[in-house]
């Protein structure tokens, strides 16, 4: 007998608020506990929190990847999991007419948006950026060298690093990092009192004009950047995009903006967080730092599994369009689904020893890129930064520890460790 028409698998107030809670995602290992009951005990489950709509959270690996696929059912539009106070007011706000971004769009736009630029972050084209990003990664161990052997990797490295790739790739003027750097963090870091524009913890009304001012700030400045590109093309990904077409009509501003703020956003704060993430787990597991060492062979699992650790993109939201079974229950339509990718990226069933950090995974099939239809387009280009990032630094590491307790961002979006004190001698 299928379960499809049993009352829906409750998910416990207290489980959903800690997915719900910017602040859960600062304490990791707190969350991950958490999560590992979810997974077990709820794992496709509905919650009814005071001030939400309604919301499942999918929590096993299997789950995330069935909800992904059915992106006709289960749409884009929505990103971290909001009470309906802040949407309220980012809707009066009026974010959706000042910023359109593939990663929120439906078929059939979603794909024709995305083909603009899916060949250009194929690894074959990115070849070619290699030179470039190593001199970036030379320059950022450097960094780390003239530091004297002790500093905070995130704000010495690790922000800056993924940035100026990005803005290289975007092809964006390197004097403009401060004001980028300031723009990333703001968006993201909405929640955390150290990132945002109040240093307080924002109200939903406060949260909504942050937001409205970081991407009118950001709009004004690649719109000048976008005409200059449309009248000299180069080979940059402002000239793909500000001189495509799309139904036989040039890119709309909106349009071209919003493609260049996820690009700048989304490839920025993710790799950045990764990177960290790696750094800080190599501290813990020094004998694993000592095989990446011994055999470099290895660093591309070493990326992999900095990511599956830090998995910086804690949730996407999908609504469906239409009441459809997942795991023997009934998603009305209308109900939320939370893609809760931490705790894929820990689901017993898809990785051995899930809770350890280690370069030895066979297959290392990691869910932090997302799966179908949006899985990231940038995903060739983390993975090739960051390998040049550990093939520059490992060489020349000859020890490294933690000399304080990281801190994590506060946000249940976008975000990792905000500083990661080390103390490490280079050669
Ligand atoms: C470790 C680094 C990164 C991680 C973990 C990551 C993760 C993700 C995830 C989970 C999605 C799927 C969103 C969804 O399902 O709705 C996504 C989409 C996307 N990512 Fe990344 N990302 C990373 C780096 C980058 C970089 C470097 C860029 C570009 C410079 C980038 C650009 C994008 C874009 C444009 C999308 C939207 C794709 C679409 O909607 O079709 N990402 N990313």
């Amino acid at each position: 007998m299928t379960q499809t028409m049993t009352k829906a698998a409750e998910l416990p107030q207290d489980l959903a608020k800690i997915v719900a809670d910017p602040r859960s995602y600062a304490d990791w290992d707190r969350l991950h506990q958490s999560l590992a009951v979810i997974r077990k005990d709820h794992p496709f489950a509905r919650a009814e929190l005071d001030g939400y709509n309604p919301f499942w959270v999918a929590s096993r690996y299997d789950d995330i990847q069935t909800v992904a696929r059915s992106n006709n059912v289960f749409l884009s539009g929505l990103g971290s999991l909001e009470d309906n106070a802040t949407l309220d007011f980012a809707k009066k706000a009026g974010i959706g007419q000042m910023f359109r971004s593939i990663v929120a769009m439906n078929e059939p736009d979603h794909m024709k948006y995305r083909l603009l630029t899916q060949a250009w972050f194929q690894p074959k084209n990115l070849k070619p950026l290699e030179d470039g990003i190593r001199a970036i990664a030379r320059r950022h161990v450097e960094r780390l060298a003239a530091a004297g052997g002790e500093c905070d990797f995130v704000s010495e490295v690790a922000v800056h690093y993924p940035l100026l790739v990005v803005m290289s790739i975007l092809g964006v003027p390197e004097e403009d990092e401060p004001m980028m750097l300031r723009l990333t963090q703001q968006y993201f870091g909405n929640n955390d009192d150290d990132l945002n524009r109040t240093r307080e913890k924002p109200t939903p009304e406060q949260a909504a004009a942050m937001l409205r001012e970081v991407i009118a700030e950001a709009n004004g400045y690649f719109q000048k950047i976008s005409d200059d590109r449309r009248r000299h093309p180069t080979g940059d990904l402002v000239s793909v995009v500000a001189n495509s077409v799309i139904d036989g009509e040039p890119i709309s501003d909106l349009d071209a903006m919003g493609y260049y703020i996820t690009a700048a956003f989304a490839g920025h704060d993710t790799t950045s967080s990764s990177t960290a993430g790696g750094i800080w787990a190599l501290c813990e597991h020094p004998e694993q730092l000592a095989k990446a060492k011994a055999d470099p062979s290895l660093i591309p699992a070493l990326v992999e599994e900095s990511i599956r650790w830090t998995t910086p993109i804690h949730q996407f939201v999908r609504m469906a369009a239409a009441d459809h079974e997942v795991r023997g229950q009934t998603v009305r339509k209308g109900d939320w689904v939370v893609l809760c990718f931490p705790s894929g990226n820990r689901d017993e069933d898809v990785f051995e020893d899930p809770f350890s950090f280690r370069l030895d995974r066979p297959s290392n099939r990691h869910i932090a890129f997302g799966y179908g239809a949006h899985m990231c387009l940038g995903m060739h280009l983390a993975r090739m930064e960051m390998r040049i990032f550990f093939e520059e630094l490992l060489p020349r590491l000859d020890s490294i520890e933690l000399a304080g307790e990281p801190r994590r961002t506060v946000t249940n979006f976008v975000g990792g460790p905000k500083s990661v004190p080390i103390r490490y001698r280079l050669v």
